[in-house]
């Protein structure tokens, strides 16, 4: 028996389902749509009916979105700087606000690859699907080292790394741990910085299917700031900088821990006007 509808009979079909579930991102329903047709959106309302095999794959996926797991897990991948990243429930899925951090680390890793010779040695703690080391590896060539303490990302991150064929060094460990004795001009982090009892309140997609190890930054979310900008010191080269994701309450406690050690402290906001990022260069000794 044949199953055919279109671009409309879908949406007729599952926006009340989506509402009635508190599902507000209507638009995941177009790329469902899109993801199993390989058709543009703009295209959709215009290509009729869909065949057969594809209703019945556009409608599990549908299924499955209603369930609450993000679309990222529903295809097993997520688009990140332009480029398809593998993701699984083991992994943060990257967000769209981390390319802020991308944005800001490129700069950075560009201005000090015009002053010194040797190649710019960068860190990336926490790299979860290595979106952020695999990005900035593959757009600065700098020599990236990645480190995150679950065995799973990592395994994900490598998978990431040779499928888009770049070149950087995993070492699973906690924060510092495994670095002893190595250098970096700059360390950038996404550490986790949800406060552990907003974690229950978040969506169901991210509470229910992201890892809470991604998540949980402590009781005032700020402990893997703490952590990482006192130790920072010890693994960064004279006048390394520091480049972090923060929620946006954090950017001023953040500011406020970078002082003892470091200068030219920067707060850089995201395309909703909030504050996302927090840069800061180590001070040079008199
Ligand atoms: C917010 S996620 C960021 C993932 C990725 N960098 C991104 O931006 O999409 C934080 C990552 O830190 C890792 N992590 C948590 N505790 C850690 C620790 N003590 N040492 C190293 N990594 C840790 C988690 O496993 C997770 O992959």
């Amino acid at each position: 028996m044949e199953i055919l509808s279109n671009y409309f009979d879908i949406h007729k079909k599952y926006d009340p389902m989506f509402e009635a579930e508190g599902i507000e991102e209507l638009s995941d329903i177009d790329w469902i749509m899109v993801e199993v047709t390989g058709k543009k959106r703009s295209q959709l309302p215009l290509c009729g009916s869909f065949s057969t095999k594809q209703t019945i794959a556009i409608e599990n996926a549908l299924k499955e979105r209603l369930r609450h797991i993000p679309l990222g897990l529903i295809f097993g991948k997520s688009e990140f700087y332009g480029r398809k990243f593998i993701v699984s429930n083991k992994v943060l899925i990257p967000r769209m606000d981390t390319e802020i951090l991308i944005d800001k680390s490129i700069k950075s890793i560009s201005n000090k690859s015009k002053t010194q010779v040797a190649p710019v040695m960068v860190l990336d703690v926490g790299t979860g699907s290595g979106a952020i080391a695999i990005t900035l590896q593959l757009e600065t060539g700098a020599n990236v080292t990645a480190v995150d303490i679950s065995a799973d990302a990592l395994h994900v991150a490598k998978e990431n790394a040779k499928s888009l064929g770049a070149n950087v060094c995993f070492i699973q460990s906690n924060l510092f741990e495994k670095l002893k004795g190595k250098k970096f001009d700059a360390i950038i982090s996404n550490p986790p910085y949800i406060e552990t009892e907003v974690i229950k309140e978040l969506d169901k997609e991210v509470k229910d299917n992201e890892p809470h190890l991604a998540l949980d930054g402590g009781a005032d979310g700020l402990d893997f700031y703490r952590k990482i900008i006192s130790e920072a010191p010890n693994y960064l080269n004279s006048a390394g900088e520091i480049i972090f994701e923060i929620g946006f309450t954090q950017a001023e406690r953040v500011s406020q821990f970078l002082q003892s050690d470091f200068e030219e402290i920067e707060v850089i906001k995201d395309f909703g006007g909030n504050d996302r990022v927090v840069s800061a260069r180590l001070r040079r000794k008199l």
